[in-house]
């Protein structure tokens, strides 16, 4: 039974938010596993977040995701976020507890991880430097990540050498801004490539990184997953290092919230894979 009067109801905010695999990914969980409930898309204005968000228990609503651009907001909006949440400065999940206050957490970072331990079982963050190109949301998600993991050194590499700082400072002696200009070196005995940054997306320009410095036993990865195959990756791919698509991490930052609405742990298959390909194939068509 899907949707009934009796079903459990997860919203996700975003502005916009039509172009979000997110219902897709949990209406599958939930067809799945035969729960009782819906997750709907919500639109709302930055303006109209805050409000939209404190209403949801007296909607009857147990939870949500927010999106682009209400992560921040939400952070300041809910009853309590956990710790990492508020280290990263973002809340992505929101559950309503039984006393109708709301609870925020950030998924994102167990889903990078989660998304290269499954895709490259024998790569550890403890081993060697990690680069990570750009200091935005998705960056301080991932940077924290790393850092919380054992990650012997963090280069964080962005265009604006104050951002990067900013979260260098903020990550501690383990991380270290680098210079925009020589981003080429910062790749010098790298264990792990990351793009946080929307360079390489489709309609974007390409991320332009020269890889001659970075160790073939590098692993490469994007938070890009429009195109699945970014001209990083291909490349990448070409020269012999292994690299992991950034679906993964979309799939995987979701497991946590829908254990937490529905009680049912999800897991990522090659079906549910399959599935939202198909749907990004779908949409990106001429
Ligand atoms: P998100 O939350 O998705 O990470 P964001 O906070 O807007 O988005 O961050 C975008 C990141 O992409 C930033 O690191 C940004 O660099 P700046 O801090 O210099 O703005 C980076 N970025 C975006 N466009 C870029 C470009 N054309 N060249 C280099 N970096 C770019």
């Amino acid at each position: 039974m899907r949707n009934s009067a009796a079903g459990r109801i997860v919203g996700i905010f975003g502005w916009p938010v039509a172009h979000s695999r997110s219902p897709l990914l949990h209406g599958f969980w939930l067809d799945l596993h035969g729960i009782d409930g819906a997750y709907v898309p919500l639109t709302v204005a930055p303006e109209h977040f805050e409000q939209a968000l404190r209403i949801l228990p007296r909607l009857g609503f147990v939870g949500a995701n927010v999106t682009v651009p209400h992560k921040e907001a939400a952070l300041e909006a809910v009853d309590e976020a956990d710790e990492l949440a508020r280290r990263i400065g973002a809340v992505n999940t929101v559950v309503v507890r039984g006393d109708g206050s709301l609870h925020g957490s950030n998924t994102d970072a167990f889903g990078f991880l989660e998304n290269l331990r499954e895709s490259v079982p024998d790569w550890t963050p403890a081993g060697d430097p990690a680069v990570v190109v750009g200091a935005g949301g998705a960056a301080r998600a991932i940077a924290f990540a790393l850092a919380d993991s054992g990650a012997p050194e963090i280069r964080i590499v962005n265009r604006t050498a104050a951002r990067a700082k900013a979260l260098a400072g903020e990550l501690g002696p383990v991380a270290q801004a680098w210079p925009w200009a020589d981003r080429a070196g910062s790749l010098n005995e790298a264990g792990l490539l990351v793009n946080t940054t929307k360079l390489g997306m489709e309609g974007e320009a390409p991320l332009g990184l020269p890889l001659d410095a970075l160790p073939r036993e590098a692993v490469v990865t994007d938070a890009v997953y429009v195109p699945l195959h970014t001209a990083l990756l291909v490349e990448a791919a070409a020269r012999g290092n292994r690299v992991v698509d950034g679906l993964g991490m979309l799939l995987h930052q979701a497991r946590p919230g829908f254990e937490a609405w529905f009680g049912v742990a999800p897991a990522v298959t090659d079906e549910l894979r399959a599935r939202i390909e198909a749907d990004l194939k779908g949409l990106s068509r001429p």
